[in-house]
């Protein structure tokens, strides 16, 4: 078995660049099927569930090529039109495909994302709005079949889905005719989106407000792409300074994407500055209690960074109220951080955290991805060495987790051990 082993304690001290955003690769992606050309996308990180998008690609007939961080997909000869249901389990959201194939071939066949880790993860706004374009869907049985010839429409989302948006945005390349969407979600993965699909040659504006325009049916060509750093991998590092009170600088990420983020560290006593490329967090002393922080969609306080902000209160001095708006079930590190001593309350959507003055090391298991940084995040802040498992759950987000956070002056090493004995078996994989 393959775990992390960490040596808490060490206040974490440095620069680190900001690997490429998860978020945003996926639907970029996606969106690479409607080049019917060649698209250079460079800053893919080295993540599992990138893996899983570039197998999408190839089994769709796409010829795709990895060197370093940069993948090349030549999207001209697509042979397929479905994702069979083994590539749809490797990763959920893999439902920003519909679009996309939808938007290429005329139809599309997937298997129902269905539930996650953090609760049930409907589709219903990204198929009813399909729909308003055009599209007949026969959704039952698991399945989902799409077809038809689609048409610009005008859409208003009852939530600013993120993934709803960029099915759309996708979908709406192809179509006849406008596509306004209101209500979209605002987050800067849409806008990278949009920069890419730009480069693609579409005509689209209003990413990153509530309302995105896409008039439809401007021929598309390949293009090339960077895509932009991961605000949710920066707020774990500042998270990870934060409880160890550390020094860390993030070089590559706008400060304004972890606004929230900053402000809730900010109010707990840490020093925060940055500015379009860089965030930069010191923490002198123990964390502070904090008003309520509330998850919301973006620019509120994302629901992905909670888990990690979460873990670094538990060692703190006050007392910190999470209110999770977003996910029904994004709470499954509290019982393994009070393996290690934090003082957690979950009641249904608000968790309270109240500071204790240490936490110890333990043994830990990851239960979904975000849950398993904020484990790495409180064992770096605990006494002695804790063991985290479950390590399939944060290679899905994480690149170079342990080497950047080494680089910052961390114990962290990846190791395996033997699951009977529990020693670590001599190759270490770092
Ligand atoms: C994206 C992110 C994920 C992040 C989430 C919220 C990617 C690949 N993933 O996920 O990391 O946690 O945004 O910031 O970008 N909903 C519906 N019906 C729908 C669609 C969504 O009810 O058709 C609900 C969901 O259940 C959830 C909320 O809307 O409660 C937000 O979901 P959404 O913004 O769609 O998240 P994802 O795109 O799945």
């Amino acid at each position: 078995m393959r775990v992390l082993r960490v040596g808490g304690g060490r206040p974490l001290s440095g620069a680190v660049a900001v690997h490429g955003a998860k978020n945003s690769v996926l639907p970029i992606l996606a969106a690479a099927i409607l080049a019917g050309g060649v698209s250079v996308i460079h800053n893919c990180p080295a993540l599992t569930d990138v893996d899983a998008a570039v197998a999408i690609l190839r089994h769709l007939g796409c010829r795709v090529q990895r060197e370093g961080e940069t993948v090349t997909v030549d999207s001209s000869a697509l042979t397929r039109m479905d994702i069979p249901d083994a590539l749809m389990r490797e990763m959920r959201s893999s439902v920003i495909f519909l679009g996309a194939i939808l938007a290429r071939c005329g139809q599309a066949e997937l298997s129902f994302p269905g539930g996650c880790e953090l609760g049930p993860r409907p589709i219903d706004l990204h198929l009813s709005a399909l729909r308003s374009m055009g599209a007949e869907i026969d959704a039952a049985c698991g399945g989902i079949r799409c077809r038809g010839r689609l048409h610009g429409a005008e859409l208003s989302l009852s939530l600013p889905s993120v993934g709803a948006t960029e099915n759309i945005m996708l979908a709406a390349c192809a179509a006849d005719g406008v596509t306004v969407i209101s209500n979209a979600a605002r987050e800067p993965e849409i806008v990278d989106l949009q920069n890419f699909l730009r480069t693609l040659g579409a005509d689209i504006d209003g990413a990153g407000t509530s309302t995105v325009t896409i008039r439809g049916g401007a021929p598309l060509h390949g293009g090339e792409h960077t895509v932009i750093a991961d605000r949710i991998v920066g707020a774990t590092y500042l998270a990870a300074a934060a409880a160890t009170g550390g020094h860390v600088a993030l070089e590559g990420l706008d400060r304004r994407w972890l606004l929230p983020v900053l402000d809730a560290f900010r109010q707990a006593g840490c020093t925060v500055s940055g500015g379009e490329k860089r965030v930069e967090l010191r923490c002198d002393r123990p964390l502070t209690g904090v008003r309520p922080i509330r998850t919301a969609p973006y620019p509120g306080f994302p629901t992905d960074a909670q888990p990690m902000v979460m873990a670094a209160f538990c060692g703190g001095r006050g007392t910190a109220v999470f209110v999770e708006n977003i996910f029904e079930n994004r709470y499954r590190q509290a019982a393994e951080l009070a393996r290690m001593g934090a003082d957690i309350r979950v009641e249904g959507r608000v968790a309270v955290v109240c500071g204790v003055p240490r936490l110890h090391a333990a043994r830990l298991e990851a239960a979904d991805l975000r849950g398993g940084a904020a484990l790495v995040v409180a064992a770096l802040a605990a006494e002695g060495e804790s063991q985290i498992a479950g390590l399939r759950h944060i290679d899905r987000g994480y690149a170079r987790l342990e080497e950047d956070l080494s680089s910052l002056g961390a114990d962290i090493r990846r190791v395996d051990v033997d699951t009977d004995t529990g020693t670590e078996r001599q190759r270490e994989t770092l």
